[in-house]
């Protein structure tokens, strides 16, 4: 029996849903997430049918185009939405474990912005797209983490201090940083304190939106894998957020490919990049350049992304899809369970695949 099927649901009043699984391994169960911002010319419906399970301590790397809704989708299951941006409809629940091993689950995004307020840092931690310019420049890096620690948890100032040079020192920076300010730190000494001050309430879920772009590959490459060590280390959840494929190779457990405001394909990572199922995968992948790879051709996508304002009908991809067919012009397809752990909206995959699967063998050659 999978977790939803276990779930028991009792509403408790504003905001607060309160449940029980049988599946404690859920963290987060995002369900017909929708995501829309009002604009002159009518709703962008930037996440636009999400359906996500999340599990504890995995390492879960988001992909996509800019502009398909990573970002939106990114603030929006941690209660962030913004306004012009408002929630359509759907849920987020995050899971606690309580002390006797069960999972209560409040849904993130009906819960009060006071009880969402204290759930950040010691549960949910964003660091957000271009993070290392949110640091103050005129305030000591100390006085940024500890004020966040004291307003998010009881420590006494003695702890709240040992906690903030632990976490320092876990990000590879010394004592003397703490009584810096920001502008004396480069770019990759400023993305880490935002990486120590997100996990120093050691927080059930950390959401990384892009947290390295506007850093060197070298940098960037530590501080990912350090990010990644950190989160395993701490047994916490990490969903990270980048349309660099070649990051999620190296980062993530499972990964989803997102495409025009919907998941289109939810995978382990080693199956995500050794055989890709759905078409769009298979273009991002391929856009990947080999290192030191031969001369094998980059495929690529051709032509650009829809926009939100008006989706394509039937199959969003199918006016990009070098394998379109009649039914992908009229009918959105179904997120299937096509394969263990593998999930594909995709109409080449009807039914499970197996060996004899026609676009399965088209794949293989
Ligand atoms: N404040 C806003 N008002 C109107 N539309 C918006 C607003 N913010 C985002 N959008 C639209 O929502 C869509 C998704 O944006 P989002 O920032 O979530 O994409 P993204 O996948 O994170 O892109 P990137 O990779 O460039 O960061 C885009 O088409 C964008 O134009
Ligand atoms: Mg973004």
């Amino acid at each position: 029996m999978n977790a939803q099927a276990m779930t028991q649901t009792k509403r408790q009043g504003a905001g607060e849903t309160l449940q029980t699984t049988g599946d404690s391994q859920t963290l987060m169960e995002i369900k017909d997430l929708r995501i829309w911002y009002r604009t002159t010319r009518g709703n962008a419906k930037a996440v636009d049918g999400v359906d996500l399970t999340i599990q504890r301590n995995e390492v879960f790397g988001l992909a996509g185009e800019s502009g398909c809704g990573k970002t939106t989708m990114a603030r929006g299951i941690l209660g962030l939405t913004r306004l012009p941006g408002y929630v359509e409809s759907g849920e987020a629940i995050y899971y606690r474990r309580t002390s006797d091993s069960t999972s209560v689950g409040s849904d993130l995004l009906t819960m009060p912005a006071r009880e969402i307020r204290r759930m950040r840092w010691r549960h949910l931690a964003y660091i957000p797209q271009g993070a290392m310019n949110v640091l103050s420049p005129v305030t000591r890096i100390e006085k940024q983490i500890l004020d966040a620690i004291y307003e998010h948890s009881n420590m006494s100032k003695e702890q709240a201090r040992a906690r903030m040079f632990e976490c320092l020192e876990m990000v590879g920076l010394e004592p003397a940083v703490a009584r810096m300010y920001p502008h004396e730190l480069s770019g990759g000494m400023k993305q880490r304190v935002t990486i120590a001050a997100a996990v120093s309430l050691k927080p059930g879920l950390i959401i990384a939106d892009e947290p390295t772009t506007a850093l060197d590959v070298n940098v960037q490459q530590v501080i990912l894998q350090e990010l990644r060590e950190i989160a395993k280390s701490m047994e916490l959840t990490l969903i990270y957020v980048t349309h660099d494929m070649a990051v999620h190779a190296e980062m993530a457990d499972r990964m989803g490919i997102m495409y025009s405001g919907m998941l289109v394909e939810v995978s382990p990572i080693v199956e995500t990049f050794k055989e890709p199922l759905h078409p769009y995968t298979q273009g991002l992948i391929s856009s990947i350049p080999a290192v030191g790879g031969g001369r094998s051709r980059m495929v690529g996508i051709p032509g650009n992304a829809p926009s939100p304002l008006n989706w394509p009908p039937g199959c969003r991809f199918h006016p990009r899809c070098p394998r379109v067919m009649d039914v992908c012009r009229e009918k959105q397809p179904p997120m299937l369970e096509v394969a263990p752990g593998r999930l594909v909206a995709c109409h080449l995959y009807p039914t499970p695949i197996s060996d004899t699967t026609p676009a399965f063998e088209e794949l293989r050659k």
